[in-house]
This record gives C-alpha cells, structure tokens and sequence, in this order.
C-alpha cells in the first residue's frame, strides 16, 4: 500500500511529535525532513556539495538538535540547488510500501503534492518560543526565552519568505493550531483524518 501523509508547518508547532505518533499508530515510516537540511548545514563547506553527498553517518550526528544547527539549516534550506539534492530521496521516501509520513515545510506543495493527506501545524510564535525554550531545560536553558523568541521569528521569516518552496499550507491542506491543544488532543486530531481518509 503507498500512503502519504505531508506534515508542513513552522518550528517548534509539533510537526515531529505528531509525525512520530502517526508513524507508530499506523506503522508507517517516518521521515523528519528537517534533519536533511540539518545535516547539510552542519556539514559546513559547499552546501549543495553536502546536500550531494549527504549519507547515513551524517544524519547520525548528536549536535542537529540545536537553535544553531536549526539557523544553519534554515540557510541552506534557501538555496534551490539544495533542494533539489535533497527531492528524490524524500520523494522516494513517501512512495515506499506500506505507508510514510513525512514532516517539514514544503512536503504538502512541493515534494509530495499528490499526498493523501496534508496537515500544517501551526501556533503562534509565543507558544511555540515557549515550547522550545522549556524543551531546552526552561530557566535552566542556555537561551532566555526572548532569545529563542527571536530565532523562532528569524527562522519563519526566512522560511516563508525564501523565493524556492516557502513554507505555506498547501490549499488542500488540513490547518492543526496547536496553540490552545494538548499534545493529546493534537495527536487525536491528525489520527482522525487519517483514519477518514484511509476509510
Ligand atoms: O523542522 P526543522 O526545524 O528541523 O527544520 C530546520 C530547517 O530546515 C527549517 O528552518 C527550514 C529547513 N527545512 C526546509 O526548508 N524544508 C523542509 N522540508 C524541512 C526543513
């Protein structure tokens, strides 16, 4: 069976954590896109030659979580011959046998606009700060909360406004604000309209 669900949304919405239950719920394959991107900032050197050459090994490193790994993937992830590097993996990816969700900003309009369902999470960008900066241990983090405030809103700015594959909903995409949600409740969400539409 080929089943694609497109998980598009801004950082910090709970792309991955919705991703990752849809995956377990219905055992499909996963795919954080923004890991690639990732990947390929940390990498250093030429972008697209790292976006060429990207391999197992380097998804494997310990330090793509970072508020700095996430700004320097937000950097190549503006240069179109990155993308393209990049697209018929994740294509590959989403046609694989048995079903896959893909989570990243351009999956619903660009990689996979064929999808069988398309869900942009969103929230405001407060929350999503919020989300982040306890995530990174609250008063213990490194960053203030104004601090991780102002990339959450420097990384929406480049990723929405970049002239190749801007994060936006794709027009047949299903909005999820998680502002005011449990994870719970956001979880159930995405399970019912994949449940429907698998129906
Ligand atoms: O989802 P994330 O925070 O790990 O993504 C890091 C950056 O990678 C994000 O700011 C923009 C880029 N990205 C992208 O351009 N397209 C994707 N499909 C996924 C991520």
């Amino acid at each position: 069976m080929k089943f694609t669900v497109a998980i598009d949304g801004p950082a910090a919405a709970g792309k991955g954590t919705i991703s990752r239950a849809v995956a377990q719920h219905f055992g499909f394959a996963h795919l954080d896109t923004g890991l690639l991107y990732r990947a390929v900032g940390a990498k250093g050197g030429d972008p697209v030659a790292a976006a060429r050459s990207l391999s197992p090994h380097d998804l494997a490193r310990d330090d793509l979580r970072s508020l700095e790994a996430g700004q320097a993937a937000s950097r190549v992830a503006a240069l179109p011959e990155v993308r393209a590097a990049l697209t018929a993996f994740q294509r590959d990816f989403a046609r694989r046998d048995g079903g896959a969700v893909l989570d990243g900003r351009d999956i619903g309009t660009v990689i996979c606009p064929d999808a069988e369902v398309k869900i942009y999470v969103t929230a405001s960008p407060e929350i999503r700060a919020r989300r982040r900066w306890l995530e990174l241990g609250g008063d213990a983090a490194p960053e203030s909360l104004a601090d991780v405030l102002a990339q959450v809103r420097d990384r929406d700015d480049r990723d929405m406004n970049r002239a190749d594959a801007p994060l936006k909903p794709a027009p047949d995409a299903v909005t999820l604000d998680t502002s005011e949600m449990s994870v719970e409740q956001a979880i159930a969400k995405a399970l019912a309209l994949i449940s429907a539409r698998l129906a």
